[in-house]
C-alpha cells in the first residue's frame, strides 16, 4: 500500500516516523519546493490505517503546493499527518509534538508548518520550542497566532465572488447559505455570514457546536439535499462523491474544507449539474496568507486583508477561464498553478 501510494504520487518526498512512546504515525509529505520551501499545516487525526494518514497527507500536500503558487507566495507546498491512535492532550501531547518539532528541525527548513485540522496556537507554541520552522505560534511566543479568521473571511469573499459570477451581485440578504462543519473555521464563517444578512443553516456531528454558532442547525443526514444558494463545506472528508452531487439542491458549491471532490470526475459532474464550485484550494487560502504573510513576508495586517479579498478576484478570474474554456473550474485552477510553476522557471508538471 505504501509503495504503490508513493511511486504514483508526484510529490518530491516524505519523512515518516513511527513515534513508539504514542503509537503515532508521522508522515512529512514535502509535495514541491519549486516555488519555495514546502509549507503546510499538520493536521492530527485518527486513521482507520496509516496508510490512511498517508494518503490523506499526500493528496493535502499537492494541495498546498497549488494553493500556495495561485495565491502568489514564494513557496511550495507540504502538509505533514500526525495518525494518533487515540485523542492526546495533555503532557503526552505535548511531547510527542516536542519529538515532531525536533523532526522539522532535522528538515533544515525544507519543510514549515503551521496549524490544521485538530492543532492550534498551543500545538505551534509546543512544536516551536523545538524549531522556528513553525507559524502561527501564539503572540506570546513570536507568532502570528489563530489563523482561523483569515481562512474564514477568504471564504466569505469566495462566496460573495460567487453569487456575483451567478447572479451578477454579491447582495447576501436572504441568500441561503448551508455551512456544514462549525469547527473554528466553520463557525467564524458563519458568524461573518449572519452579520451580512444572509440565512444561514449549519449542521456539525457535533451538535452542541452547531448551536452555538446561533444559526439554525440541521441534521447532518439529509442536510446536503436541503434546497439553499450556497452549500459551503468546512468539515472533513471529500463530500463531493458521485452518490452525493445529483441530492444537490444549491446553485454554488463554496466552502473552506481541503480536498472537497473525492475524484477529478466530480468536478465534472457539478460542472454538468450546473453547480460553480470554487475550487477548495483557491478559496481557503486566507490562514496561508495570514501565517506567511504576517511572519514571513512582512505584511502588515492592512495588507493582509488585502490579500484575503483578492481571493474574491482570483475566484472569478478562475471561472472566467473555465467558463470561456469550456472546463471544470477545478481544472482551471489547476492550470492557474501550473502556469505560476511554468512562470517560476520550473518544469514541475502537476498532474
Ligand atoms: N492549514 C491551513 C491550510 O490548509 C493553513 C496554513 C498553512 C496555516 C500554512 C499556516 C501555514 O492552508
Amino acid at each position: 500500500m505504501f509503495e504503490e501510494l508513493l511511486r504514483q504520487w508526484d510529490g518530491e518526498e516524505v519523512v515518516v516516523r513511527h513515534d513508539r512512546e504514542t503509537g503515532t504515525w508521522i508522515f512529512v509529505c514535502v509535495h514541491s519546493t519549486a516555488l519555495g520551501p514546502a509549507m503546510g499545516g499538520t493536521r492530527m487525526k485518527q486513521y482507520g490505517s496509516p496508510a490512511e494518514a498517508l494518503e490523506d497527507g499526500l493528496r493535502l500536500a499537492g494541495g498546498m503546493t497549488r494553493k500556495l503558487a495561485i495565491a502568489g507566495l514564494p513557496c511550495g507546498g507540504g502538509k505533514a499527518v500526525l495518525a494518533v491512535p487515540e485523542p492526546l492532550d495533555g503532557h503526552a501531547r505535548r511531547a510527542l509534538l516536542e519529538r515532531y518539532g525536533d523532526l522539522i528541525q532535522a528538515l533544515g527548513g525544507t519543510y514549515v508548518t503551521g496549524p490544521d485540522v485538530n492543532t492550534g496556537e498551543t500545538d505551534m507554541d509546543a512544536i516551536g520550542s523545538r524549531t522556528s520552522h513553525v507559524f502561527c505560534r501564539s503572540a506570546e511566543n513570536g507568532g502570528s497566532g489563530d489563523p482561523s479568521i483569515h481562512t474564514a473571511l477568504g471564504t466569505f469573499h469566495g462566496i460573495r465572488a460567487a453569487l456575483r459570477h451567478v447572479h451578477g451581485d454579491d447582495e447576501m440578504t436572504g441568500r441561503k447559505v448551508l455551512v456544514q462543519g462549525t469547527g473554528s473555521v466553520g463557525a467564524k464563517l458563519t458568524r461573518l455570514l449572519l452579520d451580512a444578512g444572509a440565512v444561514v443553516l449549519v449542521t456539525d456531528v457535533d451538535e452542541e457546536r452547531a448551536r452555538a454558532t446561533g444559526a439554525e442547525t440541521v441534521s447532518a443526514d439529509g442536510a446536503l439535499e436541503l434546497e439553499c444558494d450556497v452549500y459551503a463545506p468546512c468539515a472533513l472528508g471529500a463530500t463531493l462523491t458521485a452518490e452525493s452531487i445529483p441530492k444537490l439542491r444549491c446553485r454554488i458549491v463554496a466552502g473552506a474544507a481541503n480536498n472537497q471532490l473525492a475524484t477529478p470526475e466530480d468536478g465534472e459532474r457539478l460542472r454538468a449539474a450546473g453547480i460553480l464550485y470554487a475550487p477548495d484550494f483557491v478559496i481557503n487560502a486566507g490562514g496561508a496568507l495570514h501565517g506567511i504573510g504576517l511572519e514571513q513576508l512582512g505584511w502588515d495586517t492592512a495588507e493582509l486583508d488585502r490579500r484575503v479579498e483578492g481571493i474574491g478576484d482570483t475566484l472569478t478570474r478562475i471561472f472566467e477561464a473555465a467558463e470561456a474554456e469550456g472546463i471544470t473550474t477545478d481544472e482551471a485552477a489547476e492550470r492557474l498553478a501550473a502556469e505560476r510553476l511554468r512562470a517560476a522557471g520550473t518544469t514541475m508538471q502537476l498532474h
